[in-house]
């Protein structure tokens, strides 16, 4: 039998939250902030924060949930959001809907398939939608951070020292853009698509403005921040199953077993997840585990599934 979500009475959802940031302190020190974008490296790697938006439009936080930090690919779920409203089903022929069972960075996978990404979360699939976006705006990014402050209800910036720091240091990234463009499967020039794509990753949120965030994908598709809906329903259900499926890349499966929730992961430490129907919580803490996930985030998302008993599975 499912408990409720959020408990009856305010304060116990407080309580889980607290009885969390207890239980994840063994968890410091197992994992390393990213270092490949140097910016990222000097955030303290101690910090730790979670947030609860509930679709009654509650929300609750704890520790740091109200400290901006780098949402990273977390951003890609919004820029997937923005492209299939505006382009529909069309983005499905420019990049795949399945796990790719690899780092989320690697190269090799697009050579063997003429291309066409696994899907939108890995960077290659990001590349693709960051171009799909250049097609109908300028900047894909401002209109990304835009959609994510407008659904968070206060307005959010780029930190663009970290911009600047991932495009100093996007070898990787470069190769995919122009491998892409070699392929045809990016149409717009590699390094705009590039500068776009690192600008949109260096959205700085908070917990608290993250959980608000994702709540939509929750509630059907309606945002309680916007008193509207912003995704058909059928399309959050659709998110929901990309998150389930490719969210967490290459560790998707383990977190399946341990969270059992639709999430996105980003190497600035944060993750969002989606509980249908209730909440959506938002955690952060940068030290990373070999597949760029947050160990702590991850170790408080199980506490909380378990204590919440919300997995979907
Ligand atoms: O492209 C990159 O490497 C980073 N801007 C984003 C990667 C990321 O967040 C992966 N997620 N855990």
């Amino acid at each position: 039998m499912r408990r409720p979500l959020p408990p009856k009475e305010v304060t116990s959802l407080n309580d889980v939250l607290h009885e969390v940031s207890v239980l994840v302190k063994p968890h410091f020190g197992k994992g390393r902030a990213a270092d490949y974008i140097p910016e990222l490296a000097a955030v303290d790697p101690m910090k730790f924060g979670m947030a609860v938006a509930t679709v009654e439009g509650d929300h609750y936080g704890v520790g740091d949930a109200d400290e901006p930090f780098s949402a990273q690919s977390i951003t890609k779920l919004f820029a997937l959001g923005l492209a299939l409203n505006r382009l529909g089903d069309e983005v499905w022929t420019r990049v795949g809907k399945e796990p790719s069972g690899t780092p989320f960075n690697y190269l090799s996978q697009l050579e063997q398939e003429a291309g066409i990404p696994r899907n939108p979360f890995i960077n290659a699939g990001a590349l693709a939608i960051t171009d799909i976006l250049l097609d109908v705006v300028r900047e894909p990014a401002n209109l990304v951070r835009d959609f994510m402050g407008v659904l968070a209800g206060e307005p959010l910036s780029i930190d663009d020292a970290v911009a600047r720091s991932e495009m100093e240091t996007a070898y990787k990234n470069r190769a995919i853009a122009n491998l892409m463009r070699a392929q045809g499967t990016i149409t717009h020039d590699p390094s705009a698509v590039i500068e776009a794509y690192c600008r949109q990753c260096a959205v700085s949120i908070t917990c608290r403005q993250l959980a608000r965030a994702a709540l939509p994908l929750a509630a059907a598709g309606y945002s309680p921040v916007m008193e509207e809906s912003i995704f058909p329903e059928r399309l959050t259900r659709r998110l929901n199953a990309l998150l389930l499926t490719c969210g967490i890349y290459d560790s998707v499966g383990s977190f399946a077993y341990r969270v059992g929730l639709p999430a996105k992961s980003g190497v600035g430490g944060g993750i969002v997840a989606v509980i249908p129907g209730r909440a959506a919580v938002a955690v952060w803490s940068p030290e990373l585990d070999r597949y760029g996930t947050s160990v702590v985030g991850v170790s408080a998302l199980e506490h909380f599934s378990r204590l919440t008993n919300c997995s979907v599975l």
